[in-house]
């Protein structure tokens, strides 16, 4: 028999199942518990809780472990690229070359936007945030290819969209960028790589040729792989609870990128880079922005600080923080924000405050850095977190319906008033 947890409630003993992940993760199947005793869990922030049992993404915050279908980050930073890591996300394996020429294809193919999308873009006004941009766009896809809404499609259709989102996003990304200019949108090129093509919609001068560095689109490459997945986060158990209730691809996607979109989330890379920005004007007196997010009656925290799974360190932000030197190297930029980020975490790292509750740089802490370096304005960089995940949020989605998950419907301790009668409006 498998381990069981026991459970004793007024003096009542219950049992339940313990169930073991591949990497010997243990969970309480807790699924009969209201059944059985009456009670439900308490969990705020579902920090204790899983929610499915999920073969994509594997991360152990405690080790500072991530990989992706079993395949170490790391090696799959160094080795791999963007398109190659949303293939393995999404169908589970890494693609043969012919797999790969099919799916770069079939991208390619369906990269360009229906003219009338335009007509929606021009409806926001320039000052629009991209990522309320963006948002709208996808779940607009939702009207070009109505296909999309039938919960029960068959597998082509419910392929064909996947493949039309990765193959749309980047261009709406950079036509949501463009529309923030005030400048007109590039269209893809074909020949163009995945994220060197995104580079010329972002950049180029519709009257030159625009040349891509290869540095630019390696390290690219790289923050969207790191980027690609991260398991039940916060704007991807969102993807997951809206595509539960049979919502689209598109529908629940967008949604996702809305979770993404907060400061405690996606919206830390801008907000870091604002608060080095804020720092390095205010004389770069980093022990002052110390203090200030240990007091406890100062709201501020340290922007790119902690992690809800990381309590050791973030694997992502070793390797951005290496691909940070790097990259800034070979482009020759000298941002001096990079001087005061680096003594920023020297010393919350010795800081007993930090230490004692295990804060250190997640992913986020270096990403606004390169990403300025290439160009990308700050009001972009959830954007771009949100173009990176986007495989993980579409493998999740379809992880969901493939082993038909029930709709998630989490349950309450209810503490407001007991039943009481109504009062007229005039006696109140
Ligand atoms: N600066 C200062 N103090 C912090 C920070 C920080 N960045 N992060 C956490 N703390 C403190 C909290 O005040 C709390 O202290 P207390 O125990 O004295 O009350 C303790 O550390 C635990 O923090 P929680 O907020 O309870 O931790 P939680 O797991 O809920 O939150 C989170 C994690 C949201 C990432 C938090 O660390 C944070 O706000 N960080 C800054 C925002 C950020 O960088 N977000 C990006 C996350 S990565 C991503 O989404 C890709």
């Amino acid at each position: 028999m498998s381990e069981q947890a026991e459970l004793i409630i007024g003096g009542k003993s219950y049992n339940f199942p313990i169930l073991v992940g591949t990497e010997n993760e243990k969970a309480i199947d807790i699924g009969k518990l209201r059944d059985t005793t009456g009670c439900i869990t308490y969990d705020v922030g579902y920090k204790n809780t899983g929610v499915t049992k999920s073969a994509i993404t594997y991360l152990d915050g405690e080790q500072g472990i991530l990989s992706y279908r079993g395949y170490p980050i790391e090696q799959l930073a160094e080795k791999s690229n963007f398109l190659e890591v949303a293939y393995l996300l999404i169908y589970g394996e890494l693609p043969t070359k012919a797999q790969y020429a099919e799916f770069d294809k079939r991208i390619d193919d369906h990269s360009m936007i229906h003219e009338d999308v335009k007509t929606i873009l021009d409806g926001f006004p320039s000052y629009s945030h991209p990522m309320g941009v963006l948002s709208s766009l996808i779940c607009s896809l939702t009207a070009f290819y109505p296909e999309s809404l039938n919960p029960n499609a068959s597998e082509k259709v419910i392929n064909d969209s996947i493949i039309r989102l990765i193959a749309k996003m980047p261009t709406m990304v950079a036509w949501a960028y463009k529309k923030s200019k005030g400048r007109p949108v590039n269209y893809p090129i074909r020949s163009l790589e995945y994220c060197s093509n995104f580079m010329h919609m972002m950049f180029a001068n519709p009257t030159e040729i625009y040349e891509v560095d290869p540095v630019v689109s390696d390290a690219l490459n790289k923050l969207l792989i790191l980027h690609a997945d991260h398991e039940q986060n916060c704007s991807t158990s969102t993807v997951r609870i809206v595509g539960s209730s049979m919502a689209s691809l598109y529908g629940s996607i967008s949604a996702g990128i809305n979770a993404l979109w907060g400061p405690l989330h996606g919206g830390a890379n801008q907000e870091v880079i604002e608060m080095l920005d804020a720092i390095m004007a205010d004389g770069g007196d980093t022990k002052k922005w110390i203090a200030k997010a240990k007091d406890k009656n100062d709201s501020f925290r340290l922007m790119g600080f902690g992690h809800r799974v990381y309590k050791n360190f973030d694997p992502r932000a070793r390797i951005i923080k290496k691909a940070c030197d790097d990259i800034l190297e070979k482009l020759g930029v000298n941002d001096p924000v990079l001087s005061i980020a680096k003594e920023l975490e020297e010393a919350a790292l010795k800081d007993e405050y930090f230490v004692e509750r295990k804060l250190y740089p997640n992913v986020d802490f270096y990403s606004g850095i390169i990403y300025r370096a290439l160009g990308i304005p700050t009001n972009m960089f959830t954007v771009m977190f949100a173009l990176g995940r986007l495989p993980g949020w579409i493998a999740q989605w379809k992880e969901l319906r493939e082993t038909k998950e029930p709709i998630g419907r989490p349950r309450q301790v209810y503490v407001g008033h007991n039943s009481r009668n109504y009062v007229p409006m005039e006696s109140r």
